[in-house]
């Protein structure tokens, strides 16, 4: 077992490695924006700032309903694979260096709507709030999106085929073992995915005591199709912060074959149906005025 004390550090930098694998997470809501476009008004004439965008997912899926889109992280490992995640002669995107909290230092103009995907908890949360505040315009929002607790299932699973004949993606395959990857996590680092912190304050709470007032909330359906093989259910691990490869070191490769053995045992398909659950959106808008 390795010890993840050392690795913790003020200095550590989980997102350096974990970007490289960062491509096998669940992807939000497929509503995520024609939903969030009807209902905020996004035209394409906007400006969206995107903070902690980690590999741009969030930044690109929103570009095309935004005239400029800016994507902000302190991850330069982050940057590169948004970066080249951009589509050739994509013009409206541009990829920041930068904290949160340094917002006001960076000069990037007024917002139209200001994105964490989650993100928001890795920053100085009341400060960022004001800041974002700040960055808006008269109208505009803060958007902070999550997934909602996969413990909840989906409410309508999607099926493959018609009629008699529907077959459901999570009939096909098993679910990710998520308790038996935790007891793996265990042994090699002493502990599993960090239970959500109990005394942790409402993300809705937080923002109603800020000059936003009441957050609104939106949840949008998760997808119900996503099937993955082993090695990308490992991946998604890896690009965690609690599973991320630098608490492994040089014994990555031997937790890899360890975990890709335990879950080969667990499919007779070689596949996992996954459920990464709906998509929660926070709205917080800046009052006209
Ligand atoms: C869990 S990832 C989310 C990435 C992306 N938004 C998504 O939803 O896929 C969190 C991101 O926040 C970034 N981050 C950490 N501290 C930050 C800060 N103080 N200001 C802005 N971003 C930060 C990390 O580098 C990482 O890319």
């Amino acid at each position: 077992m390795r010890s993840t004390d050392g690795a913790s550090g003020a200095e550590r930098r989980p997102y350096r490695e974990a970007a490289h694998y960062y491509k096998a997470r669940p992807p939000y809501s497929a509503a995520l924006r024609p939903a969030l476009a009807e209902k905020l008004g996004w035209i394409g004439a906007g400006r969206l700032l995107d903070i902690g965008c980690g590999p741009g997912i969030v930044a690109l899926e929103l570009a095309p309903t935004f005239s400029q889109v800016i994507g902000l992280d302190p991850e330069e490992a982050m940057l590169a694979e948004a970066r080249s995640a951009t589509p050739p002669r994509t013009e409206n995107v541009a990829w920041v260096l930068g904290r949160a909290e340094d917002i006001p230092a960076l000069n990037l103009g007024r917002f139209q709507a200001v994105t964490l995907a989650q993100s928001f908890h890795w920053t100085d949360k009341d400060a960022v709030a004001e800041i974002v505040y700040d960055s808006l315009e008269s109208g505009g929002s803060m958007l902070l999106i999550h997934h909602v607790d996969p413990s909840v299932g989906p409410a309508d699973a999607s099926s493959i085929g018609t009629g008699d004949q529907a077959v459901s993606p999570r009939h096909l395959h098993p679910q990710i073992p998520h308790e038996v990857i935790d007891e793996v996590l265990v042994r090699w680092l002493g502990r599993g995915k960090p239970a959500r912190d109990p005394n942790r304050e409402p993300y809705h709470d937080l923002l109603a005591r800020t000059r936003f007032g009441e957050p609104e909330r939106l949840v949008l359906p998760g997808r119900t199709d996503l099937i993955r093989t082993v090695d990308e259910v490992i991946d998604n691990y890896l690009s965690t912060s609690f599973a991320a490869p630098d608490l492994f070191g040089d014994q990555l490769p031997e937790f890899r074959r360890d975990l890709t053995a335990i879950l080969q045992k667990q499919t007779d398909t070689g596949r996992f149906w996954e459920w990464a659950g709906d998509t929660e959106v926070l709205i917080a808008t800046k009052r006209v005025g």
